[in-house]
């Protein structure tokens, strides 16, 4: 079976997090991706976090399935001509370099389009332009300067960040969503084009309701934030709401059975108003039905922490899987605190694929997430990542069409082989 993207060939610039999410999405949608990597080192998460000694990393491999990997020095004048070829052949370049690194490398913009008018060159960087166009960005960054941390976490803590990596993949989702169209746009105009994501603007994407929030301040208190009911007082600014809905529908994280023990016993909790007369039949509080102070979401505003005590006393003789259950019944939209055990034992993610077993030569079996967006008729597959360098001849010969003597005049120029100090060591 084709796939959405079969016949798109990505050249593919990228390290760490956010620009292989992106790439590795466009291999599941069928696109061929070549990594270009340094000559004996390659993606630096090949060697960060290992848990096994000498094999490619968790890191790594969960984010560069189903590509193939070309060792390529693009400092050495032969390794420029063989990325020359690439861009010649390839009908994207993404990179997520620090800031004027391509330049650098002797392929800005200007060049790359005189060698392939039809190439669209898609980039990640940690900010737009701006005052911090030229600096170097990882994940926290992203999160501290898109508005994620100042509004995570508890009013009287320290900003916090999210698990969720919404700076790098978050990021790499928009720039991937960037590819396609201008793929798209390419079909009408003929044309390539640039892409940009930065992350910042990322992070702020997926932080905007707060940035409504900040708006709605300067009218009046955000009468849904527990603050509002513990009679605080607003600053000038959106401040943290600790597990506040951040919706219309208030919710909470509550305790569940067993929460003394277990750090995930808990349940998410929304108190939509749809269903508000059945959780006080099933709380026990059916006078709460057509009490003045509790039958409409206003009058409830301020009685928040008052109505989440009192539903937290039925949570916590449930067990968090219980409680679901006999919510859901009443379609009370509520959700298990799950752990990544629970998740990785999951049996219903992985028949759906978003959790996978992958086999790796040197590292055995692991898991990893699947492609979360779920086509019909282009199917993702989850192959392995590939070994440093593992497909550089194949590509040499496959894609760019040279000779066995134009091969053997490459490795002899060390284009894609590491100096010879990095490779006594
Ligand atoms: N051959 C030769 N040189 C290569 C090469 C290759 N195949 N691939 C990379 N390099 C060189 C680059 O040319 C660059 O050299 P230069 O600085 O002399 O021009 C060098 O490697 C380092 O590149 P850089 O991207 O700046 O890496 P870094 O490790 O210093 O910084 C980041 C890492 C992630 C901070 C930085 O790349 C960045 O800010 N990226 C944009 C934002 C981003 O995506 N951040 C999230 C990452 S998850």
């Amino acid at each position: 079976m084709t796939k959405a993207l079969t016949g798109v060939r990505i050249l593919d610039f990228t390290h760490v997090q956010s620009g292989p999410t992106c790439t590795q999405l466009l291999a599941w949608f069928g696109a061929d991706v070549i990594k270009v990597e340094r000559p004996g080192v390659g993606d630096i998460t090949r060697g960060q976090l290992q848990d096994k000694p000498n094999v490619d990393s968790l890191y790594f491999t969960m984010l560069n399935h189903n590509k193939r990997s070309i060792t390529l020095d693009t400092k050495n004048p032969k390794g420029k001509e063989v990325l020359t070829a690439l861009i010649k052949t390839c009908d994207v370049l993404v990179e997520n370099f620090g800031p004027g690194v391509l330049d650098r490398m002797g392929f800005p913009w200007e060049k790359i389009q005189s060698i392939n008018p039809k190439m669209i060159v898609a980039s990640i960087k940690g900010f737009g332009p701006g005052p911090y166009e030229d600096c170097k960005v990882y994940e926290n960054v992203a999160q501290c300067t898109g508005g994620a941390a100042s509004t995570t976490g508890f009013r009287d803590g320290l900003p916090l960040v999210t698990g969720a990596q919404i700076g790098d993949s978050g990021t790499g989702l928009n720039l991937a969503l960037g590819i396609v169209t201008a793929l798209y746009q390419r079909t009408v105009t003929g044309k390539g084009q640039k892409v940009t994501a930065s992350m910042q603007d990322g992070v702020l994407n997926l932080a905007r309701v707060k940035l409504r929030d900040q708006q709605r301040l300067a009218h009046g208190p955000l009468r849904e934030y527990s603050q509002f009911g513990e009679g605080i007082p607003f600053g000038d600014a959106v401040p943290r709401a600790g597990n506040d809905s951040g919706g219309g529908q208030p919710g909470r994280i509550l305790k569940c059975k067993g929460w003394e023990t277990d750090p995930n016993a808990y349940i998410y909790f929304i108190t939509q108003a749809a269903v508000w007369e059945k959780i006080c039949d099933i709380i026990g509080e059916p006078t709460w039905k057509t009490h003045p102070d509790y039958a409409k979401p206003a009058a409830r505003l301020p009685r928040l922490n008052e109505i989440f005590a009192r539903i937290e006393q039925w949570t916590m003789t449930k067990t968090k899987f219980e409680a679901m259950d006999i919510l859901n019944k009443d379609d009370i939209p509520c959700g298990p605190i799950l752990s990544m055990k629970e998740l990785i034992e999951d049996q219903s993610l992985r028949a759906t694929g978003t959790v996978v077993e992958v086999d790796h030569p040197t590292r055995g079996k692991y898991f990893s997430v699947g492609n979360p967006i779920k086509m019909s008729d282009s199917p993702s597959e989850v192959t392995r990542s590939p070994l440093l360098g593992e497909h550089t001849d194949e590509i040499l010969r496959q894609v760019l069409g040279f000779s066995d003597h134009q091969v053997a005049e490459i490795h002899d120029s060390g284009a894609l082989d590491p100096p010879r100090k990095q490779a006594a060591e």
